[in-house]
């Protein structure tokens, strides 16, 4: 009898178990209701009473045995799934998501494309690596003409026909080229001029075009459509119109808006004036749809042009119009909760 516990003790030292089923089985064959140890602390009684002790103990050795080496193995399962976990630990706090921001550029981008949307504006693109024609000529800036400098332009060397366009009127004269009237477009995207960077200015910048051609557009439709847009965009109407010259507008104007003077910002920005300039427009030339095949007798029609990263850095109040182009992550991450 004794030896017979004694030999379990050696089975319950040798077994070792990597997996539930097989530890779960070996508890129920020695601590199991039915188990050995129940059978044998059963048959006690029938132990000759001068070796009950040394078999009790031995019963106990067996016992203590048998739930120590549940016990480790199970703590050695369960340090094993920490290690290569299907699910992670599931009580542990759940890591935020890290959301992404949009750049100012496009949320200025996006309103303005959605507020023109909203009376009848398709968005139209160009390339920006553009030709002589597009960005020049066909706007009634034939070559030798003094307002070329204006916009001091980047050539391509190899090419001197191609250049990185310096505004988006050019998508006007492409899209008119591809469209009759009526053309109710706005065209957004990026300009290229070789200007020395400052905190004001930078030599790739974003501009949105503007283009309305049908019949009978006067100049009222351009100031109306104008004070619409500052209404929606800025959340004021209050608006001017100084002559101005472009050479693919006659009349051509600048458009400044009633900023105010509440804040030292608003001092600084207007010049103490309480004026902001924001964008250049004025009736298309009968040049430019000629140019573009559109007959001046029959069709007129209105263009503007504004700076995006202007409206940006006055929206949000950006001193420095660098920290657009740098990506710096502490800078984007403050647009988080802007749509
Ligand atoms: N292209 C002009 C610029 O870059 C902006 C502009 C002014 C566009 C008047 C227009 C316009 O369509 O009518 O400075």
């Amino acid at each position: 009898m004794l030896e017979k516990v004694k030999l379990l003790i050696q089975e319950v030292a040798d077994f070792s178990g990597d997996n539930l089923a097989d530890i779960e089985a070996f508890r129920i064959k020695f601590l199991g209701s039915k188990g050995v140890l129940k059978s044998l602390f059963a048959d006690f009684k029938n132990v000759a009473p001068d070796q009950k002790k040394e078999f009790g103990q031995t019963l106990n050795t067996l016992k203590k045995a048998a739930e120590e080496k549940v016990e480790n193995l199970m703590a050695s399962l369960a340090s094993k799934a920490d290690e290569n976990p299907k699910y992670g630990d599931l009580t542990r706090p759940a890591e935020a998501i890290q959301l992404g921001a949009r750049h100012p550029i496009s949320l200025v981008k996006n309103k303005i494309a959605e507020v023109f949307s909203r009376i009848g504006f398709t968005i139209s693109e160009g390339p920006e690596i553009e030709d002589d024609w597009h960005n020049f000529t066909a706007l009634n800036l034939p070559e030798h003409h003094p307002a070329r400098d204006m916009q001091d332009t980047f050539f391509v060397e190899q090419n001197p026909d191609m250049l990185l366009r310096t505004h988006t009127s050019s998508v006007q004269i492409r899209y008119m080229e591809n469209n009759q009237p009526p053309i109710r477009t706005i065209s957004p995207g990026r300009v290229f001029r070789n200007e020395d960077i400052s905190a004001r200015s930078h030599c790739i910048f974003h501009q949105v075009e503007g283009l309305y051609i049908d019949t009978d557009v006067s100049f009222a439709d351009l100031k109306q459509t104008l004070i619409y847009f500052t209404k929606e965009m800025f959340g004021k109407s209050k608006i001017r119109l100084r002559p101005s010259y472009f050479p693919f507008t006659e009349p051509s104007a600048e458009v400044d808006i009633y900023w105010g003077l509440k804040t030292e910002t608003d001092y600084r920005i207007t010049k103490g004036t309480g004026w902001l300039e924001i964008m250049g427009c004025g009736m298309v030339d009968p040049n430019v749809l000629r140019n573009t095949h559109i007959d001046p007798e029959k069709y007129s029609g209105f263009a503007f042009g504004m700076g995006i990263e202007r409206i940006a850095m006055l929206l949000y109040q950006i001193p420095d119009i660098r920290m657009l182009f740098e990506n710096d992550m502490r800078f984007l991450e403050q647009f988080k909760s802007v749509i």
